[in-house]
């Protein structure tokens, strides 16, 4: 499907604000797939379509992954913030046709895995760093995504963390996972 029939697809999905920062989170990622030389239309469809499944109740998305057998953690189930990454993958590789890079993409981008593609990492952090993201050191950080994006994703992740730890909130293993990985094989 083509990017702007995918835009009138997203659009049942989410309101206006998410789909606007949907929109961002392309033009991001075609900037940064341009300099790190990945497929930028598959890119493009993967970063538009990310959140398409944001938008669902939490119980509906907990229905989803149990339907179709959706392989999540325990403390990914208990938390909920990871699930619309994986039944959008899921959407998407069913309904859209995308392919397993994307899809894999689609569904680890908010937490990252070890051993990322740099599809995926792109699609990663392009999130992180869209036109709509407002924290304090975005612009640092979106600077650094260009010049390597390994380090604007420890670097995002750390600031994720700490944030959740002032807060006192749980923690995802698998983000300290994704950062500890690159910070180990940071080496390419
Ligand atoms: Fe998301
Ligand atoms: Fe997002």
């Amino acid at each position: 499907m083509e990017i702007e029939e995918l835009k009138k697809e997203l659009k049942k999905y989410l309101k206006e604000e998410r789909y606007e920062h949907s929109i961002c989170v392309m033009e991001m990622s075609e900037k940064i797939a341009e300099i790190y030389n990945v497929n930028k239309m598959k890119v493009m469809k993967a970063a538009l379509m990310h959140d398409m499944a944001k938008q669902m109740p939490i119980e509906k998305l907990k229905k989803y992954i149990l339907d179709n057998k959706i392989k999540v953690s325990e403390i990914e189930m208990l938390l909920g913030i990871t699930l619309h990454g994986k039944v959008a993958a899921d959407i998407c590789r069913k309904k859209y046709g995308f392919d397993d890079i994307m899809c894999k993409a689609i569904s680890n981008h908010t937490t990252g895995r070890p051993n990322m593609t740099m599809f995926e990492e792109i699609i990663f952090i392009a999130d992180k760093i869209d036109e709509t993201r407002k924290y304090e050191g975005v612009q640092e950080l979106r600077a650094l995504a260009f010049k390597d994006i390994d380090m604007a994703i420890v670097k995002n992740i750390e600031y994720t963390t700490k944030n959740n730890l002032e807060k006192g909130r749980l923690i995802l293993e698998q983000s300290i996972k994704t950062r500890n990985y690159i910070l180990i094989n940071k080496q390419r």
